[in-house]
């Protein structure tokens, strides 16, 4: 069967606020969490800093963004520390250079996220601030110039840092009424701008990342995790209710961290135990999300971790009323599952398990598994029936600049043209994909590390992990490489990989 991407796919590229626009206290900003949080790397935590109440400066481990401040402590930026976060990569100021690059190589669709301590500096504040909605209108303006759609995540990671000070964050139930007042300004504002909206940057992350990192959490911690996942979905569906309302047309996706996972053996335990990794990583947010109420086995997980969610009729309601029109995911990596003993394990940021050995990694840990994003597609689309998006897959790289400062950067051509193949094949097996939209277009922070050498742009950014560099942005060969994929709509990529390449 022939592979083809159908007519109209938009091809793009994804940013978010928080690690690309920088101006971190410009314009009447608020503060977020990871204007408090330090660099890392592979192998080094990065860490949310704090002033306790004795006047102490100390740290904690951000990992899970669900970081938490000892009693009477309130986050702080230290003068003798680094916070990668404050300049990003200047997107706040150099906006109009990046999306005419966009351009250049093509892009129908860009993803961006809004910066709700942009819009709301506290989060609750009663009236909205003006310059952060002109910031926003002036972008999208700028997209739709060359005929750019907008595709924007409402939140990505970065609830005000006020919020979760004076209400330690989604925890508390009122976040829910706080987010939708900040969704409602942002519909009102964009209605004619925006069509496609994301209600929550990989949604899953909060409950996956608790069995991903150290010992088992503590049931409180489960608690914790599961009531502000409930109240997200909440407010997801209430936001999605509230914008068909202000304009029909807009279209509404979740956004899911999306993993495939692999059993590590044919032993019926670990088909089992991969079966409910699915569940509890994948499935969890998607059906509450897709067909608006928890999946059957909700009971179980819950049991297991004696959570006990606070849920209402209204809720329930809401959910259901408020479901998305798009299934959107991340994609990166696969992992393997076992119950057996492993001896030869992953030791990356986010990867850790079972090495899978008829894969490679890249230097991060992390997977290299074109076939597990096919998979994923087919899995997925066969589950929910509605239309699916890419909005990010990328290569975490070190690239070097040549003398003549070009960048040749074929690994990620590899990478990418793998990824675009097996997407094509996965539309060949009637999956209704419609974007795609890499991980960044530009070089970025590192959510996981806070470095800047883990880089993934088609574009470089002249700036290093200690801030320093002339933040000049120079196109690398993935540019010119994805810029024709593009004009041909995706067939040189197809072509490349059946031609042996
Ligand atoms: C996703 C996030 O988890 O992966 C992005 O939505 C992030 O914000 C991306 O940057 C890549 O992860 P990292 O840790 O390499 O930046």
């Amino acid at each position: 069967m022939k592979k083809e991407f159908p007519k109209g796919f938009l091809w793009g590229g994804a940013i978010a606020a928080n690690q690309a626009e920088g101006a971190y206290n410009v314009d009447g900003r608020g503060l977020v969490q990871t204007d408090v949080t330090t660099g890392g790397s592979v192998d080094k935590p990065r860490y949310a800093t704090y002033i306790d109440k004795d006047g102490n400066a100390g740290k904690l481990s951000s990992m899970g963004h669900t970081a938490k401040l000892p009693e009477g402590a309130t986050f702080a930026i230290l003068e003798d520390e680094y916070y990668p976060n404050h300049e990003g990569v200047d997107f706040y100021h150099r906006y109009k250079e990046d999306i005419k690059l966009f351009a250049e190589m093509g892009y129908s669709v860009f993803r961006l996220s809004i910066s709700w301590a942009r819009i709301f500096p506290n989060g609750d504040d009663k009236e909205p601030n003006q310059a952060g909605l002109d910031f926003y209108r002036s972008v999208f303006e700028e997209c739709h110039k060359y005929g750019i759609e907008p595709l924007v995540s409402i939140w990505h990671f970065d609830t005000p840092l006020s919020l979760e000070e004076r209400y330690g964050g989604w925890t508390d139930r009122r976040l829910i009424d706080f987010y939708v007042t900040y969704a409602e300004t942002i519909f009102r504002e964009y209605k004619d701008l925006v069509t496609y909206w994301l209600t929550f940057n990989e949604i899953n992350n909060t409950v996956m990342f608790l069995d991903m990192f150290g010992d088992k959490a503590s049931d409180h911690e489960y608690q914790e995790a599961y009531q502000h996942l409930h109240h997200q979905f909440v407010a997801s569906a209430r936001a999605i209710k509230v914008g068909r309302d202000i304009n029909p047309d807009f279209k509404f996706g979740n956004m899911i961290c999306g993993i495939t996972f692999y059993p590590g053996t044919c032993d019926p335990k670990d088909i089992l135990e991969n079966q409910h990794k699915w569940e509890q990583n994948i499935f969890y947010c998607g059906d509450v999300q897709a067909k608006g109420r928890y999946g059957s086995y909700a009971k179980r997980l819950w049991k297991e971790r004696n959570v006990e969610l606070n849920i209402t009729e209204e809720d329930q309601k809401d959910l259901l009323e408020g479901t998305i029109d798009l299934y959107t995911f991340s994609y990166y990596m696969s992992s393997v599952v076992t119950t057996h003993e492993v001896e030869d394990k992953v030791s990356g940021n986010f990867s850790l398990g079972a090495k899978n050995p008829y894969l490679t990694y890249s230097d991060w840990g992390w997977a290299h598994d074109p076939m597990g994003l096919q998979y994923y597609l087919e899995k997925i689309y066969d589950r929910y029936e509605l239309p699916m998006m890419v909005v990010e897959n990328g290569l975490g790289a070190v690239d070097t600049v040549e003398e003549d400062g070009s960048i040749h950067d074929t690994y990620r051509i590899d990478y990418h043209r793998a990824h675009i193949h097996a997407m094509a094949e996965a539309i060949a097996n009637g999956v209704d994909l419609v974007a795609y939209t890499t991980w960044g277009c530009i070089d970025l922070v590192s959510a996981g590390t806070g470095e800047m050498r883990k880089r993934y742009g088609f574009i470089y950014v002249d700036k290093d992990d200690a801030g320093n560099g002339t933040f000049d942005r120079t196109p690398k060969d993935s540019f010119y490489w994805y810029k024709e994929v593009l004009a041909t709509n995706g067939q040189k990529a197809i072509e490349e990989v059946e031609s042996g390449q």
